[in-house]
């Protein structure tokens, strides 16, 4: 993973995530144990992602093109709030086996759709120009580095 380039990889993590909330939704009306399933996963998965991005990515971002307040990762922050909100609520729905979340999920998707197009698009691409060979080694490794307890967390505590 350490050669691959930012843009690569995070694109790859939200192709990953994308298949894995189809999968929830095309299961919960029929087998809510699998439809379970695959939102933890994509839960813990979402979850990480952000926090790969706000705690090594963004930050490095900031630090060597300069740009912090008021830049795209203060947006793109701004984002993740809204993201963990409409996540929230599909995870409320989900705990009570109740399937009726189609409002939430839409919210969801509307708003990571555009997220992550910004992200692939523009974010991303300028990152891998602004770090060189060496940094990116360093920020794989230290998003191996994360504990999954900063991640791995339902209801605000432990595993789902
Ligand atoms: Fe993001
Ligand atoms: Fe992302």
């Amino acid at each position: 993973m350490s050669h691959e380039k930012i843009s690569v990889t995070f694109e790859q993590d939200h192709d990953r995530l994308d298949a894995l909330f189809t999968t929830f939704q095309q299961q919960k009306r029929k087998d809510m144990a699998k439809a379970k399933e695959a939102f933890v996963e994509f839960k813990f998965g979402l979850q990480r992602h952000i926090v790969w991005e706000e705690d090594v990515l963004f930050p490095k971002w900031e630090e060597n093109s300069g740009m912090a307040e008021g830049g795209p990762t203060q947006v793109m922050r701004t984002e993740h709030r809204i993201i963990g909100e409409c996540l929230e609520g599909i995870h409320q729905k989900v705990q009570a086996n109740n399937p009726d979340s189609d409002l939430e999920e839409q919210r969801l998707v509307d708003v990571l759709k555009s997220h992550n197009m910004k992200e692939e698009r523009i974010l991303y691409p300028s990152i891998d120009q602004v770090i060189t060979d060496q940094e990116r080694a360093e920020l794989y490794q230290a998003m191996k580095d994360i504990p999954e307890e900063r991640y791995r967390t339902c209801c605000g505590s432990g595993l789902a």
